[in-house]
Protein backbone atom coordinates (compact mmCIF):
# COMPACT_ATOMS: atom_id res chain seq x y z
CA UNK A 1 0.00 0.00 0.00
CA UNK A 2 1.20 3.64 -0.90
CA UNK A 3 2.04 5.66 2.08
CA UNK A 4 -0.79 8.09 1.72
CA UNK A 5 -4.29 7.36 1.11
CA UNK A 6 -4.87 8.67 -2.94
CA UNK A 7 -9.05 8.51 -2.60
CA UNK A 8 -11.46 10.98 -0.75
CA UNK A 9 -14.03 8.24 -0.14
CA UNK A 10 -11.14 6.68 1.74
CA UNK A 11 -11.55 9.20 4.58
CA UNK A 12 -13.42 8.94 7.71
CA UNK A 13 -13.31 12.19 9.40
CA UNK A 14 -12.82 11.66 13.18
CA UNK A 15 -12.32 7.94 12.43
CA UNK A 16 -15.79 7.43 12.26
CA UNK A 17 -17.00 4.01 12.11
CA UNK A 18 -13.22 2.93 11.77
CA UNK A 19 -12.00 -0.23 13.64
CA UNK A 20 -9.00 0.82 15.20
CA UNK A 21 -8.38 -2.55 17.32
CA UNK A 22 -9.00 -5.15 19.68
CA UNK A 23 -9.99 -4.82 23.04
CA UNK A 24 -11.19 -7.53 25.56
CA UNK A 25 -11.75 -4.67 28.09
CA UNK A 26 -15.57 -3.08 27.05
CA UNK A 27 -17.83 -3.78 24.38
CA UNK A 28 -19.68 -0.43 23.11
CA UNK A 29 -22.15 -1.77 20.75
CA UNK A 30 -23.68 1.45 19.54
CA UNK A 31 -26.44 -0.13 17.99
CA UNK A 32 -27.87 -2.32 20.69
CA UNK A 33 -26.76 0.65 23.41
CA UNK A 34 -25.03 -1.88 25.60
CA UNK A 35 -21.73 -1.33 27.82
CA UNK A 36 -20.13 -4.48 29.10
CA UNK A 37 -16.97 -4.67 30.83
CA UNK A 38 -15.38 -7.83 30.58
CA UNK A 39 -18.40 -9.72 29.58
CA UNK A 40 -20.85 -8.16 32.11
CA UNK A 41 -23.49 -5.81 31.06
CA UNK A 42 -22.84 -2.82 33.17
CA UNK A 43 -27.09 -3.69 34.50
CA UNK A 44 -25.11 -6.81 36.25
CA UNK A 45 -22.95 -5.08 38.35
CA UNK A 46 -24.11 -1.91 39.03
CA UNK A 47 -26.18 -2.15 42.86
CA UNK A 48 -24.25 -5.63 43.65
CA UNK A 49 -19.94 -4.86 43.13
CA UNK A 50 -18.03 -1.80 44.15
CA UNK A 51 -16.01 0.04 42.46
CA UNK A 52 -12.81 -1.65 44.08
CA UNK A 53 -14.36 -4.64 42.27
CA UNK A 54 -15.07 -3.46 38.97
CA UNK A 55 -12.00 -1.96 38.64
CA UNK A 56 -10.56 -4.54 39.52
CA UNK A 57 -12.21 -6.62 36.91
CA UNK A 58 -11.30 -3.94 33.95
CA UNK A 59 -7.20 -4.37 34.70
CA UNK A 60 -7.07 -8.12 35.72
CA UNK A 61 -9.94 -9.65 33.57
CA UNK A 62 -11.71 -11.07 35.78
CA UNK A 63 -13.91 -10.20 40.02
CA UNK A 64 -11.82 -10.66 42.48
CA UNK A 65 -12.30 -13.26 45.12
CA UNK A 66 -12.86 -12.20 48.55
CA UNK A 67 -9.04 -12.78 49.09
CA UNK A 68 -8.10 -11.02 46.17
CA UNK A 69 -10.43 -7.98 46.89
CA UNK A 70 -9.02 -7.50 50.68
CA UNK A 71 -5.08 -7.55 48.94
CA UNK A 72 -6.50 -5.03 46.25
CA UNK A 73 -7.86 -2.69 48.92
CA UNK A 74 -5.26 -2.80 51.02
CA UNK A 75 -2.43 -1.87 47.93
CA UNK A 76 -5.16 1.18 47.12
CA UNK A 77 -5.09 2.03 50.64
CA UNK A 78 -1.80 2.18 51.72
CA UNK A 79 -0.93 4.38 48.56
CA UNK A 80 -3.60 7.15 48.79
CA UNK A 81 -1.47 9.67 50.18
CA UNK A 82 0.39 12.38 48.36
CA UNK A 83 4.09 12.58 47.69
CA UNK A 84 5.48 15.32 49.50
CA UNK A 85 6.76 17.12 45.99
CA UNK A 86 2.83 16.55 44.50
CA UNK A 87 1.54 18.48 47.46
CA UNK A 88 4.50 21.34 47.63
CA UNK A 89 3.32 22.12 44.09
CA UNK A 90 0.03 22.08 44.01
CA UNK A 91 0.38 24.62 46.63
CA UNK A 92 2.88 26.88 44.98
CA UNK A 93 -0.07 27.29 42.01
CA UNK A 94 -2.44 30.12 42.10
CA UNK A 95 -6.52 29.22 43.25
CA UNK A 96 -7.83 30.05 40.10
CA UNK A 97 -5.62 27.47 38.11
CA UNK A 98 -7.86 24.98 36.16
CA UNK A 99 -8.41 21.73 37.70
CA UNK A 100 -8.05 19.32 34.61
CA UNK A 101 -5.03 21.67 33.59
CA UNK A 102 -3.13 20.67 37.43
CA UNK A 103 -4.30 17.49 37.27
CA UNK A 104 -2.51 16.98 33.96
CA UNK A 105 0.64 18.65 35.81
CA UNK A 106 0.48 16.49 39.01
CA UNK A 107 0.21 13.31 37.02
CA UNK A 108 3.07 14.57 34.63
CA UNK A 109 5.29 15.42 37.81
CA UNK A 110 4.30 11.54 39.28
CA UNK A 111 6.44 10.64 36.23
CA UNK A 112 9.55 13.10 36.63
CA UNK A 113 9.30 11.85 40.12
CA UNK A 114 9.59 8.00 39.40
CA UNK A 115 12.73 6.70 39.43
CA UNK A 116 11.33 3.79 37.22
CA UNK A 117 9.27 6.35 34.87
CA UNK A 118 10.78 4.90 31.31
CA UNK A 119 10.45 1.18 32.49
CA UNK A 120 7.92 0.07 30.41
CA UNK A 121 7.43 -3.57 30.98
CA UNK A 122 3.89 -5.05 32.24
CA UNK A 123 4.74 -5.25 35.72
CA UNK A 124 6.69 -1.82 36.04
CA UNK A 125 3.34 -0.63 34.42
CA UNK A 126 0.99 -1.97 36.54
CA UNK A 127 3.00 -0.91 39.86
CA UNK A 128 2.20 2.36 38.42
CA UNK A 129 -1.60 2.25 37.24
CA UNK A 130 -2.45 0.72 40.66
CA UNK A 131 -0.32 4.10 42.47
CA UNK A 132 -2.36 6.39 40.19
CA UNK A 133 -5.64 4.55 40.53
CA UNK A 134 -5.29 5.03 44.42
CA UNK A 135 -3.79 7.93 44.14
CA UNK A 136 -6.28 10.20 42.36
CA UNK A 137 -9.36 10.84 44.34
CA UNK A 138 -6.49 12.09 47.00
CA UNK A 139 -4.70 14.45 44.36
CA UNK A 140 -8.79 16.07 42.94
CA UNK A 141 -9.57 16.19 46.66
CA UNK A 142 -6.63 18.17 47.02
CA UNK A 143 -7.35 20.27 44.11
CA UNK A 144 -10.61 21.24 45.49
CA UNK A 145 -9.45 22.08 48.87
CA UNK A 146 -6.50 24.65 47.69
CA UNK A 147 -8.90 26.46 45.24
CA UNK A 148 -10.94 26.59 48.62
CA UNK A 149 -8.31 28.20 50.55
CA UNK A 150 -8.85 24.56 52.74
CA UNK A 151 -6.10 23.20 54.24
CA UNK A 152 -5.69 19.42 52.64
CA UNK A 153 -6.23 16.62 54.59
CA UNK A 154 -5.16 12.95 54.76
CA UNK A 155 -7.26 9.52 53.74
CA UNK A 156 -8.46 7.70 56.62
CA UNK A 157 -7.94 3.31 56.31
CA UNK A 158 -10.98 1.28 55.77
CA UNK A 159 -13.05 3.23 53.61
CA UNK A 160 -13.29 2.80 49.86
CA UNK A 161 -12.29 4.84 47.05
CA UNK A 162 -15.49 7.03 46.79
CA UNK A 163 -16.40 7.72 50.36
CA UNK A 164 -12.62 8.59 50.75
CA UNK A 165 -12.73 11.01 47.67
CA UNK A 166 -15.98 12.90 49.95
CA UNK A 167 -13.87 12.71 53.08
CA UNK A 168 -11.19 14.27 52.01
CA UNK A 169 -13.30 17.46 49.91
CA UNK A 170 -15.15 17.62 52.27
CA UNK A 171 -13.70 16.56 55.39
CA UNK A 172 -16.36 15.01 56.75
CA UNK A 173 -17.95 11.07 56.65
CA UNK A 174 -20.46 11.10 53.50
CA UNK A 175 -23.91 9.62 54.15
CA UNK A 176 -23.68 5.62 52.49
CA UNK A 177 -26.67 6.92 50.10
CA UNK A 178 -23.91 9.53 49.07
CA UNK A 179 -21.06 7.11 49.57
CA UNK A 180 -23.13 4.30 47.24
CA UNK A 181 -23.70 7.23 44.57
CA UNK A 182 -20.38 8.24 44.02
CA UNK A 183 -19.45 4.08 43.30
CA UNK A 184 -22.09 3.88 41.49
CA UNK A 185 -21.25 6.92 39.39
CA UNK A 186 -16.97 5.59 39.49
CA UNK A 187 -18.39 2.46 38.17
CA UNK A 188 -20.41 4.08 35.13
CA UNK A 189 -17.73 5.62 33.43
CA UNK A 190 -15.10 3.46 34.63
CA UNK A 191 -14.12 2.35 30.67
CA UNK A 192 -15.97 3.02 27.33
CA UNK A 193 -14.12 1.23 24.46
CA UNK A 194 -11.89 3.31 22.36
CA UNK A 195 -13.55 6.89 23.25
CA UNK A 196 -11.25 9.94 22.47
CA UNK A 197 -9.17 9.85 26.08
CA UNK A 198 -8.51 6.44 26.23
CA UNK A 199 -7.25 6.03 22.46
CA UNK A 200 -5.05 8.82 23.13
CA UNK A 201 -3.02 6.58 25.71
CA UNK A 202 -3.15 3.90 23.53
CA UNK A 203 -1.55 6.22 20.82
CA UNK A 204 1.08 7.21 23.13
CA UNK A 205 1.69 3.11 24.63
CA UNK A 206 2.14 2.70 21.07
CA UNK A 207 5.18 4.55 20.33
CA UNK A 208 6.60 2.57 23.77
CA UNK A 209 6.17 6.28 25.47
CA UNK A 210 6.05 5.80 29.32
CA UNK A 211 2.94 5.27 31.18
CA UNK A 212 2.49 8.51 32.76
CA UNK A 213 3.29 10.37 29.27
CA UNK A 214 0.02 7.86 28.38
CA UNK A 215 -2.38 9.50 30.83
CA UNK A 216 -1.50 13.05 30.80
CA UNK A 217 -2.23 12.79 27.25
CA UNK A 218 -5.40 11.25 28.21
CA UNK A 219 -6.39 13.85 30.80
CA UNK A 220 -5.76 16.55 28.10
CA UNK A 221 -7.99 15.09 25.92
CA UNK A 222 -10.70 14.51 28.39
CA UNK A 223 -10.70 18.31 29.18
CA UNK A 224 -12.23 18.80 25.78
CA UNK A 225 -15.94 20.17 25.80
CA UNK A 226 -17.07 17.63 23.30
CA UNK A 227 -15.78 14.69 25.63
CA UNK A 228 -14.96 15.21 29.34
CA UNK A 229 -15.80 18.97 29.94
CA UNK A 230 -19.53 18.36 29.08
CA UNK A 231 -20.66 17.54 32.61
CA UNK A 232 -19.32 21.02 33.51
CA UNK A 233 -20.98 22.52 30.28
CA UNK A 234 -24.01 20.64 31.11
CA UNK A 235 -24.11 22.41 34.71
CA UNK A 236 -23.63 25.50 33.59
CA UNK A 237 -26.30 24.93 31.12
CA UNK A 238 -28.41 23.67 33.67
CA UNK A 239 -27.40 26.96 35.93
CA UNK A 240 -27.93 29.08 32.94
CA UNK A 241 -31.56 27.90 32.41
CA UNK A 242 -32.36 28.42 36.29
CA UNK A 243 -35.90 27.10 36.33
CA UNK A 244 -38.18 24.73 34.55
CA UNK A 245 -39.69 27.40 33.11
CA UNK A 246 -37.06 28.85 31.05
CA UNK A 247 -36.71 25.63 29.25
CA UNK A 248 -38.79 26.33 26.72
CA UNK A 249 -36.99 29.56 25.42
CA UNK A 250 -33.46 28.02 26.17
CA UNK A 251 -33.84 25.24 24.10
CA UNK A 252 -35.66 27.64 21.05
CA UNK A 253 -32.44 29.88 21.54
CA UNK A 254 -30.17 27.29 21.28
CA UNK A 255 -31.98 25.76 18.18
CA UNK A 256 -31.85 29.03 16.54
CA UNK A 257 -28.06 29.57 17.11
CA UNK A 258 -27.13 26.39 16.30
CA UNK A 259 -25.50 25.56 19.46
CA UNK A 260 -24.64 22.24 21.68
CA UNK A 261 -26.96 20.81 24.14
CA UNK A 262 -23.94 19.41 26.91
CA UNK A 263 -24.66 16.06 27.98
CA UNK A 264 -26.80 15.16 24.53
CA UNK A 265 -25.54 12.89 21.44
CA UNK A 266 -23.09 10.26 21.02
CA UNK A 267 -21.07 9.36 18.50
CA UNK A 268 -21.21 5.44 19.26
CA UNK A 269 -24.55 5.44 20.58
CA UNK A 270 -27.39 5.22 18.22
CA UNK A 271 -29.97 5.02 21.12
CA UNK A 272 -29.71 5.94 25.10
CA UNK A 273 -26.52 5.42 26.48
CA UNK A 274 -27.36 2.50 28.64
CA UNK A 275 -25.39 4.44 31.79
CA UNK A 276 -27.79 7.43 31.43
CA UNK A 277 -31.09 5.53 33.05
CA UNK A 278 -28.46 4.71 36.02
CA UNK A 279 -27.35 8.24 36.71
CA UNK A 280 -30.72 9.70 36.34
CA UNK A 281 -32.31 7.07 39.03
CA UNK A 282 -29.11 8.57 42.03
CA UNK A 283 -29.49 11.76 40.89
CA UNK A 284 -33.10 11.51 41.50
CA UNK A 285 -32.27 9.91 44.69
CA UNK A 286 -29.73 12.38 45.73
CA UNK A 287 -32.36 15.58 44.86
CA UNK A 288 -34.75 14.15 47.13
CA UNK A 289 -32.56 13.00 50.23
CA UNK A 290 -30.98 16.62 50.11
CA UNK A 291 -35.09 17.88 49.87
CA UNK A 292 -34.17 20.08 46.26
CA UNK A 293 -35.04 18.76 42.97
CA UNK A 294 -34.66 21.33 41.35
CA UNK A 295 -31.40 20.40 38.94
CA UNK A 296 -33.34 17.43 38.28
CA UNK A 297 -36.79 18.60 37.14
CA UNK A 298 -34.83 20.93 35.02
CA UNK A 299 -32.80 18.20 33.62
CA UNK A 300 -36.01 15.68 33.29
CA UNK A 301 -37.97 18.28 32.00
CA UNK A 302 -34.90 19.24 29.23
CA UNK A 303 -34.01 15.81 28.27
CA UNK A 304 -38.03 15.78 27.29
CA UNK A 305 -38.11 19.24 25.27
CA UNK A 306 -34.43 18.37 23.78
CA UNK A 307 -36.08 14.83 22.53
CA UNK A 308 -39.05 16.70 21.25
CA UNK A 309 -37.20 19.09 19.56
CA UNK A 310 -33.91 17.49 17.93
CA UNK A 311 -34.52 13.81 18.97
CA UNK A 312 -31.77 13.31 20.49
CA UNK A 313 -30.53 11.34 22.98
CA UNK A 314 -29.02 12.01 26.32
CA UNK A 315 -25.26 10.81 27.55
CA UNK A 316 -23.32 9.50 30.31
CA UNK A 317 -22.57 13.40 31.12
CA UNK A 318 -26.15 15.06 30.99
CA UNK A 319 -27.55 13.65 34.76
CA UNK A 320 -23.61 13.44 35.86
CA UNK A 321 -24.34 16.88 36.59
CA UNK A 322 -27.10 17.06 38.84
CA UNK A 323 -25.20 14.25 40.41
CA UNK A 324 -22.09 15.88 41.19
CA UNK A 325 -23.66 18.67 42.22
CA UNK A 326 -26.01 16.82 44.80
CA UNK A 327 -22.71 15.27 46.25
CA UNK A 328 -21.74 19.42 47.12
CA UNK A 329 -19.05 19.09 44.10
CA UNK A 330 -17.63 22.50 42.89
CA UNK A 331 -18.76 22.19 38.86
CA UNK A 332 -15.38 23.08 38.08
CA UNK A 333 -14.24 19.83 39.62
CA UNK A 334 -17.02 17.58 37.67
CA UNK A 335 -14.47 16.92 34.46
CA UNK A 336 -11.65 15.55 37.11
CA UNK A 337 -14.32 13.39 38.68
CA UNK A 338 -14.94 11.47 35.20
CA UNK A 339 -10.78 11.47 35.45
CA UNK A 340 -11.10 9.55 38.73
CA UNK A 341 -13.43 7.56 36.98
CA UNK A 342 -11.65 6.28 33.94
CA UNK A 343 -8.16 6.48 35.30
CA UNK A 344 -9.13 2.32 35.86
CA UNK A 345 -9.99 2.46 32.13
CA UNK A 346 -7.30 4.12 30.81
CA UNK A 347 -4.69 1.86 32.77
CA UNK A 348 -6.37 -1.25 31.32
CA UNK A 349 -6.14 -0.23 27.96
CA UNK A 350 -2.32 1.17 28.44
CA UNK A 351 -1.87 -2.70 29.98
CA UNK A 352 -3.65 -4.37 26.85
CA UNK A 353 -1.89 -1.93 23.99
CA UNK A 354 1.41 -2.83 25.60
CA UNK A 355 1.05 -6.45 26.21
CA UNK A 356 0.69 -6.62 22.26
CA UNK A 357 1.93 -3.24 20.65
CA UNK A 358 1.83 -2.25 17.39
CA UNK A 359 2.59 1.34 16.87
CA UNK A 360 -0.81 3.61 15.76
CA UNK A 361 0.06 5.66 12.41
CA UNK A 362 -3.23 6.44 10.26
CA UNK A 363 -2.63 7.49 6.65
CA UNK A 364 -3.83 10.78 5.72
CA UNK A 365 -5.05 12.08 2.29
CA UNK A 366 -3.11 14.93 1.29
CA UNK A 367 -5.14 17.67 -0.57
CA UNK A 368 -2.59 20.48 -0.26
CA UNK A 369 -0.67 22.04 -3.48
CA UNK A 370 2.03 20.05 -5.97
CA UNK A 371 4.71 20.47 -8.20
CA UNK A 372 5.24 24.02 -6.57
CA UNK A 373 8.97 25.40 -7.72
CA UNK A 374 11.20 27.53 -5.28
CA UNK A 375 10.94 31.09 -5.20
CA UNK A 376 14.07 33.41 -3.80
CA UNK A 377 12.89 35.36 -0.75
CA UNK A 378 13.54 38.43 -3.16
CA UNK A 379 11.21 37.25 -5.93
CA UNK A 380 8.19 36.66 -3.39
CA UNK A 381 5.55 39.09 -3.45
C1 LIG B 1 -18.38 11.55 26.24
O1 LIG B 1 -16.78 8.40 22.86
C2 LIG B 1 -17.16 8.12 24.06
O2 LIG B 1 -17.39 6.98 24.42
C3 LIG B 1 -17.20 9.32 24.99
C4 LIG B 1 -17.87 9.09 26.34
C5 LIG B 1 -17.03 8.17 27.24
O3 LIG B 1 -17.59 7.52 28.14
O4 LIG B 1 -15.78 8.20 27.09
O5 LIG B 1 -19.16 8.52 26.16
C6 LIG B 1 -18.01 10.40 27.10
O6 LIG B 1 -17.52 12.25 25.78
C7 LIG B 1 -19.83 11.77 25.91
C8 LIG B 1 -20.05 12.98 24.95
C9 LIG B 1 -19.96 14.27 25.77
N1 LIG B 1 -20.06 15.44 24.85
C10 LIG B 1 -21.16 16.22 24.82
O7 LIG B 1 -22.19 15.99 25.45
C11 LIG B 1 -21.01 17.44 23.91
C12 LIG B 1 -22.28 17.61 23.07
N2 LIG B 1 -22.32 16.44 22.15
C13 LIG B 1 -21.95 16.65 20.79
O8 LIG B 1 -21.04 17.68 20.51
C14 LIG B 1 -21.84 15.36 19.97
O9 LIG B 1 -22.98 14.66 20.18
C15 LIG B 1 -20.64 14.45 20.18
C16 LIG B 1 -19.37 15.18 20.12
C17 LIG B 1 -20.76 13.73 21.48
C18 LIG B 1 -20.69 13.40 19.06
O10 LIG B 1 -20.51 14.11 17.90
P1 LIG B 1 -20.51 13.47 16.45
O11 LIG B 1 -20.64 12.00 16.46
O12 LIG B 1 -19.33 14.03 15.73
O13 LIG B 1 -21.85 14.01 15.85
P2 LIG B 1 -22.00 15.33 14.98
O14 LIG B 1 -21.32 16.47 15.68
O15 LIG B 1 -21.58 15.01 13.58
O16 LIG B 1 -23.58 15.59 15.03
C19 LIG B 1 -24.45 14.84 14.19
C20 LIG B 1 -25.73 15.67 14.14
C21 LIG B 1 -25.47 17.13 13.79
O17 LIG B 1 -26.64 17.61 13.14
P3 LIG B 1 -26.47 18.25 11.68
O18 LIG B 1 -25.52 19.43 11.89
O19 LIG B 1 -25.86 17.13 10.82
O20 LIG B 1 -27.87 18.68 11.33
O21 LIG B 1 -26.36 15.70 15.43
C22 LIG B 1 -26.36 17.04 15.92
C23 LIG B 1 -25.36 17.83 15.10
O22 LIG B 1 -25.77 19.19 15.02
N3 LIG B 1 -25.92 16.99 17.30
C24 LIG B 1 -26.28 17.87 18.23
C25 LIG B 1 -25.65 17.44 19.40
N4 LIG B 1 -24.94 16.31 19.16
C26 LIG B 1 -25.11 16.05 17.84
N5 LIG B 1 -27.06 18.98 18.17
C27 LIG B 1 -27.22 19.66 19.32
N6 LIG B 1 -26.65 19.30 20.50
C28 LIG B 1 -25.87 18.20 20.57
N7 LIG B 1 -25.32 17.84 21.75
Amino acid sequence: MSEQATQPEQVRKGLEGVVAGETSISDVDGHRCQLIYRGYHIDELIGRASYEEVGYLLLFGALPTRAQLAEWTTQLESQRAMDPPLTAFLQTLPKAAGPMATLRSLVSLMGVLDPSENDTSLESIKRKAVRTIAVIPTLVAAIGRHRAGQPLLSPTPGVGQAATFLYLLHGKEPTPLQARALDAYFILLADHGFNASTFTARTVTGTQSDYYSAITAAVGSLKGPLHGAANRKAMEMLTEIGSVEQIEHYVQRTLADHKRFMGFGHRVYKGADPRAKHLKEIAKRLGESVGETRWFDISERLQEAVWQAKKLYINVDFYSASLLHYLGIPTELFTTMFACARMVGWSAHVLEQAADNRLIRPLALYIGPRELKFVPLDHRK
